[in-house]
């Protein structure tokens, strides 16, 4: 399975792409802007290639800034670095010799099977389709990080992945491509309280090292900030599902990303109601009432310990 992670390295972003370089055929990395700028999360993911022994990677740089919003960043959870926790060299590698719009419009264009895993703000994905509507018949699969079934995180409703750029995610979900979708409502239950990385450290290695650190930093942060018990693993469920799917239950709804709420902006409002329909484009009231087709699969519950169980294992297999 080839696989493009697109993220904002960014912490949790780190072990989605530890986890696909080890059980994917990881083809690209590309960056968006998100927990930090765009520069700070490409040198980011310039650090984690190089310290994880995986400079073969291309990375390639993204999108400044979302669609329509302005930047957001959440230097309150990773940092100023974005990657706060262990001081990494300044890294040397260079940079894919493209755009990632490009990067990634190329990569689909040139084969047949590869997937998207986004896990940052969704406007690299979104630009690429508007530039190259044709690769939406050629993705194989999008699964990402974003959104929630019950509460946000930058807002009570809108969790920041989706909330820094709603449009982006508007033009995603409403792409026809295959979607897996893993909002807070699971991924805070992939939980790394002090005794899961802790199972990290005693790992021993160089790489377990840098990472426990780093998650050590996100782990403060999130308990500071929203009184959590550890560090939620968001990105590497969008991965993990990928590698080995029964770690997850996922559920078939339809999504839509709220564009207009005063207080609902960058909401996914996902349609629960196991409604089966018979048509793709009812409107107006009957689009309420009777819902529209699920456009996604919404996971819906995780098996902690598998989940930890893959990840540690992955983390061993590093130097
Ligand atoms: O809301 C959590 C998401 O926002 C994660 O992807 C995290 O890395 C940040 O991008
Ligand atoms: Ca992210």
């Amino acid at each position: 399975m080839k696989v493009i992670c697109d993220g904002d390295p960014g912490h949790d972003d780190m072990l989605a792409f530890l986890l696909a370089a080890k059980h994917l055929e990881l083809i690209g990395i590309t960056t968006v802007m998100g927990n930090q700028s765009l520069e700070k999360v490409t040198k980011n993911a310039l650090k984690i290639v190089e310290f994880a022994g995986l400079t073969s990677i291309p990375v390639a740089k993204g999108m400044p800034r979302p669609l329509v919003n302005e930047p957001l960043y959440a230097p309150e959870i990773h940092g100023e670095t974005g990657l706060d926790g262990h001081a990494l060299p300044e890294p040397t590698t260079p940079l894919a010799d493209m755009h990632a719009v490009d990067f990634i419009i190329s990569r689909v264009m040139e084969n047949d099977d590869v997937t998207l895993v986004p896990t940052g703000p969704l406007t690299n994905i979104a630009a690429a389709l508007i530039k190259e509507p044709r690769i939406a018949e050629k993705i194989s699969c999008i699964s990402l990080m974003g959104g929630s079934l019950t509460y946000g995180n930058s807002t009570p409703a809108a969790e920041f992945n989706i909330y820094v750029d709603p449009e982006a995610a508007a033009v995603v979900f409403r792409s026809g491509i295959p979607i897996k979708t893993f909002g807070l409502n699971v991924t805070r239950q992939a939980e790394a309280t002090e005794a899961e990385v802790e199972r990290i450290r005693r790992i021993g290695t160089p790489v377990a090292t840098i990472v426990a650190d780093l998650l050590d930093f996100y782990r403060t942060s999130l308990m500071r900030v929203f009184g959590l018990k550890g560090a939620s693993l968001h990105d590497p469920c969008a991965v993990a599902v990928l590698i080995d799917p029964s770690i997850f239950v996922m559920q078939p709804m339809h999504v839509e990303i709220e564009l207009k709420g005063e207080f609902t902006r960058g909401m996914t409002v996902c349609d629960y109601r196991h409604r089966r329909l018979t048509s793709d484009n009812l409107q107006g009231k009957d689009a309420v009432i009777r819902g529209k087709k699920p456009n996604a699969e919404v996971a819906v519950a995780i098996d902690k310990e598998r989940f930890f169980d893959l990840l540690i294992d992955t983390l061993a297999s590093y130097r």
